[in-house]
């Protein structure tokens, strides 16, 4: 009997990644989109924790960031901490309703620490209405 295999479809997932800045397609972005590349500029980069949340976190939003000390809000945690640590924007993705964005962070979780940070976002209407956080303390030397 003559039958024909079906050649496995090669599937390759290909996730558009853009830094979130310079854009040179920011007026083919959707607005969501847009969103969320100025929301990570004004809070990861240039670390203006009040402005990107006053203008892109929605205030009912749902945290479930496990790094987050009991009693504080993501606000306030952010506002303590950014002052003495840098950040590096290594990567960020936007795909349908979540925004990606991949962190190196000098100074944290304690002071002489180095970590890489994955921020998983859920924005919808322009606001965060989600977050999903994972830390990785990086080992002494260790180079992403
Ligand atoms: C952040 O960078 C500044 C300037 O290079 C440096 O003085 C400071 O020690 C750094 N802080 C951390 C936590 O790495
Ligand atoms: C942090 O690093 C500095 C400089 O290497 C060192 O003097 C200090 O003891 C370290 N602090 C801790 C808590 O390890």
């Amino acid at each position: 009997m003559l039958f024909s295999i079906a050649k496995p479809a090669s599937l390759i997932l290909f996730a558009s990644a853009s830094l979130a800045f310079p854009s040179k397609h920011g007026a083919t972005k959707c607005p969501d989109q847009r969103a969320f590349d100025d929301f990570v500029k004004t809070l990861y980069v240039e670390k203006e924790v009040d402005a990107a949340f006053n203008k892109y976190v929605s205030p009912t939003f749902v945290n479930h960031d496990p790094n987050l000390p009991a009693g504080t809000t993501e606000q306030a945690f952010l506002n303590e901490i950014f002052p003495n640590v840098n950040i590096t924007l290594e990567r960020t993705l936007f795909q349908g309703d979540y925004g990606f964005v991949f962190i190196v962070v000098d100074g944290a979780p304690a002071p002489n620490d180095t970590s890489e940070i994955m921020d998983l976002w859920r924005i919808k209407d322009g606001k965060m209405q989600e977050l999903w956080e994972s830390l990785e303390t990086l080992p002494a030397g260790f180079s992403i």
